[in-house]
């Protein structure tokens, strides 16, 4: 049995000893994050891409996130569980953010993570008792407004380092830095007292995020900012392979698997 993670443990853990993030988001998922002794599970509105196969996550709803919270929430003990606010769960305004993150506190989550500039957001949710993370840097569901999948930050960084203090200084526990170069991220971590998770930001952050999918090798595309540390795809495929032979010439389900 491991040791169950929380915000301000893992907040605790700045410049002491590296946080490992992941996504994760279905049951047998979040278990072997578990085995893995993974700090914190996000259930991430990335779940339109990696399960949903939509192109952004500008169409995930608060109620597919939800959806996919009842079932990590069923398999993870240790890790903390943060979930993502999707877009337009709370950008209208504060109230709106506050309702919605309850809503996924109430289907397991221990904390949610809001993209962008939304330090008002922030406390509120922190008053409400609700762990926060932000996110900055390259922001996905803003990706219509930034043009694209572009690297932020690489003029001077200032305005993606005043947004990470505003999340930080409102309470946030950890932020999420998102392509941005290296040295912003540095920077970023040394000025603030929430904990860098990066993610396409470089060695150091405070931590690392990434998505379940492209660590294990299952997506088809390959990102600069991951690596896979097994070829999942390629090692389903053959397993499926042999599971095809099996049915098709006769030798599965075997006396063994019968009744
Ligand atoms: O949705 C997501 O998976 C994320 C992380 C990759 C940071 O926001």
């Amino acid at each position: 049995m491991g040791k169950k993670r929380s915000a301000p443990g893992l907040l605790a853990q700045k410049g002491q000893s590296r946080v490992v993030c992941l996504t994760a988001y279905d049951v047998m998922s979040a278990q072997i994050a578990d085995l893995a002794e993974v700090d914190l599970v996000l259930v991430g509105d990335s779940l339109g891409n990696v399960i949903l196969g939509q192109q952004t996550t500008v169409q995930v709803t608060l109620t597919e996130v939800e959806h996919h919270v009842r079932a990590v929430r069923n398999g993870l003990h240790n890790a903390l569980l943060i979930a993502d606010l999707p877009f337009g769960s709370y950008q209208s305004s504060v109230a709106q953010a506050v309702d919605s993150a309850v809503t996924l506190m109430k289907a397991g989550a221990e904390g949610v993570k809001l993209e962008g500039d939304y330090p008002e957001a922030v406390s509120a949710l922190v008053k409400a008792g609700i762990p926060t993370m932000g996110h900055v840097g390259f922001t996905p569901q803003s990706v219509n407004g930034f043009g694209g999948f572009k690297v932020q930050g690489r003029d001077n960084g200032d305005e993606v380092l005043a947004m990470a203090k505003r999340l930080s200084d409102a309470g946030a526990f950890g932020v999420v830095l998102e392509l941005i170069p290296a040295e912003l991220s540095k920077r970023i971590t040394v000025a603030i007292d929430a904990i860098t998770i990066g993610i396409g930001a470089g060695i150091e952050c405070d931590g690392e995020i990434q998505v379940w999918h492209d660590v294990l090798g299952l997506s088809a595309h390959k990102f600069k900012h991951a690596t896979s540390f097994v070829d999942g795809r390629e090692l389903f495929t053959h397993a499926l392979k042999n599971y095809s032979e099996a049915v098709r010439n006769r030798s599965f389900p075997s006396e063994e698997n019968s009744f």
